[in-house]
């Protein structure tokens, strides 16, 4: 199944993905995740990236696309992927669409107090990227991860300004991919508003009817 996620910053992309993942048997790749961990281990890309990703602004189209480009030539993406958070603009979707082909792409639809709510209360785990929420999926232990024991992080891109920034970005230059994507007959949109397990059920209906 090859599936992008689509949707606001904040609205369970990834939370979603990590679930179907394992339900589909295909990998998971998200751009920003690829980014955070170019900057952790401060590669050439990771230098490149930090302060466009601390603002919440986009990094260029070329980097983004090579860098999609090279992992999607993975053999673990032969059987399929979710992509989440590429593509972003409309030339990330042209260059995607040059490269493979889509089974259904996948609209997360979430209010913008909702999205500022979640984004403001996520915390992190930097080694294996497990997404937590302060009121919403909160760690057993205040700031710990629940497997690694490590201490979670706030992305510096959750705080207000970065939120306010991340918002504007995405209406200006990713939402305009729905009606591309809806013109191509792709467009699935899913209710993100309910618990990640129901939000995941929704979703597979509709992709069950979709693809088969
Ligand atoms: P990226 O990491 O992709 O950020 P994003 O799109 O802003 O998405 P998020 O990760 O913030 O949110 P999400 O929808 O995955 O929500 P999550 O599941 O974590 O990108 C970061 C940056 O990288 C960009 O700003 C840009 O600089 C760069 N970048 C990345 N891709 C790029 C591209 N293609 N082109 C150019 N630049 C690019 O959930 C959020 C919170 O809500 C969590 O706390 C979670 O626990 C909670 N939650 C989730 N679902 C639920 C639920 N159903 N109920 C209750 N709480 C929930």
């Amino acid at each position: 199944m090859k599936l992008v996620f689509l949707g606001p910053p904040g609205a369970g992309k990834g939370t979603i993905a990590a679930i179907a993942k394992d339900k589909y048997g295909i990998p998971h790749i998200s751009t920003g995740d690829l980014f955070r961990a170019a900057i952790k281990n401060e590669t050439a890309l990771g230098l490149k990236v930090k302060e466009i990703l601390a603002s919440g602004d986009l990094v260029p189209d070329s980097v983004t696309i090579e860098m999609v480009r090279e992992r999607l030539a993975c053999d673990d993406c032969r059987k399929g992927f979710i992509l989440d958070g590429f593509p972003r603009t409309v030339p990330q979707a042209d260059a995607l669409a040059q490269m493979t082909g889509l089974d259904a792409v996948v609209n997360f639809q979430l209010s913008r107090a909702e999205v500022v709510r979640r984004l403001s209360g996520r915390r992190m785990c930097k080694s294996t990227g497990r997404i937590y929420h302060l009121v919403y999926n909160p760690p057993k232990v205040d700031g710990i991860d629940d497997e690694t024991g490590e201490p979670l992080y706030q992305r510096p891109d959750d705080q207000e300004d970065a939120i306010l920034n991340r918002l504007s970005v995405y209406e200006k230059s990713t939402e305009p991919l729905i009606q591309y994507y809806r013109e191509k007959g792709l467009l699935s949109d899913i209710d993100a508003s309910s618990s990640p397990s129901d939000v995941f059920e929704g979703m597979d209906k509709v992709l069950k009817n979709r693809i088969h």
